[in-house]
């Protein structure tokens, strides 16, 4: 099969277009001929390589998957479309998941067919294109489990890091169509239209004004019921400083860094609570398919690349250039 292979970690050269042996049928696994395969940050950190962090090379990057069964097994039938919930539960104590095509030993979804244990399938639902059911179930899944956990309600105001990102684009979605209040953060003026055209109430240039002033004016000074921070260390010391007195920050990224300084001052006066969130349960990604039927949300597709042509997917996502999902057809 045609694959995209990384042989050692680096820059988006090691990504290799090649032929490889397709995957060998194992005992409680499916195999799914891949249609499209949607692009995630987490491919970049796989994909340069995180100290403590093991892959088995030669691997195949790529966690966002639709495709198309090959075979029969229960109640699925072969030729019917299928999405992946690329969560398994870890080996590592007190690790909650190991990502397929992501750090670990299953490979992902950037070739023609992949390797998936069983109960990780669901049926594609036949509101979502292909293109579309490949960019909900990381990006999408991790901003409905954080609005899930967030606790805000209709009226709340929550702040929303990245517009243009696939999770921040996801969460302004899905939160707006829960009735919540967005203020997002953006880098120029072009996301801060997009931003707008997605719903956002109100929209910070971060490379105008300063997002903490911000923020406390347009809340009267009273800050924000919830944050959605997947910037990490640049990023949690503002969150922090904007919420309201007992406000929730959900972390679950570290674009600019895993080890942030904060004042723990500000952060208990104000009784706020940091919650962790790693993707979701495979129950709250079929509800997330129904919420977005039912408030019939189509996901922001930025752009899609043919496989061969992955290093140019991977650079746009790594100079920020996108707005929404970045995806490729297999
Ligand atoms: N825990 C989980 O289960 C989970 C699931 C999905 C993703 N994640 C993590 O969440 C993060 C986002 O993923 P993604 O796929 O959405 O990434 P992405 O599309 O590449 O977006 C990255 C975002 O970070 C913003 N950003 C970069 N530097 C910034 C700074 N100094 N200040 C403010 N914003 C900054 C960018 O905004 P500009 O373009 O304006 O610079 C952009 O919106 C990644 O770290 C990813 O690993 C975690």
């Amino acid at each position: 099969m045609k694959a995209v292979v990384i042989r050692k970690h680096g820059g988006p050269e090691v990504l290799s277009y090649e032929n490889i042996q397709d995957p060998k049928p194992k005992k409680g696994q499916v195999i799914i001929k891949v249609n499209y395969c949607a692009v995630n940050h987490l491919d970049i950190w796989v994909r340069n390589g995180l100290s403590g962090r093991k892959v088995s090379f030669p691997h195949i990057l790529g966690c966002d998957v639709c495709g198309t069964l090959t075979h029969d097994f229960g109640n699925f039938k072969k030729g019917e479309k299928v999405v992946v919930y690329p969560a398994i539960k870890s080996k590592t104590p007190r690790v909650s998941f190991t990502i397929i095509g992501g750090f670990g030993e299953y490979k992902g979804g950037y070739a023609e067919f992949i390797q998936v244990p069983r109960e990780n399938i669901i049926k594609k639902p036949v509101w979502f294109s292909d293109a579309e059911a490949s960019t909900l179930n990381v990006s999408y899944l991790i901003a409905w489990n954080m609005l899930e956990r967030s606790n805000c309600k209709k009226g709340n105001t929550i702040l929303i890091w990245g517009a243009n990102s696939g999770v921040g684009s996801a969460a302004i979605l899905l939160a707006k169509a829960k009735g919540i209040n967005v203020i997002t953060v953006v880098s120029d003026s072009k996301k801060a239209r997009l931003a707008k055209k997605l719903g956002a109430d109100f929209i910070i240039n971060r490379n105008k004004s300063d997002v903490i002033t911000e923020v406390l004016r347009h809340t009267k000074n009273d800050g924000v019921d919830a944050v959605i921070d997947h910037v990490g260390a640049k990023t949690w010391p503002v969150s922090i400083e904007t919420l309201k007195v007992g406000g929730r920050m959900l972390a679950c990224g570290t674009t600019t860094g895993a080890e942030a300084r904060i004042n723990i001052r500000t952060f208990y006066s104000k009784e706020a609570q940091i919650i962790g969130a790693y993707l979701g349960s495979k129950s709250q990604l079929v509800s997330l398919y129904r919420f977005m039927k039912l408030k019939k949300i189509r996901p922001i597709i930025d752009s899609a690349f043919n496989l061969k042509d992955v290093r140019m997917a991977h650079k746009k996502m790594e100079s920020s250039n996108q707005f929404g999902k970045i995806i490729l057809k297999i």
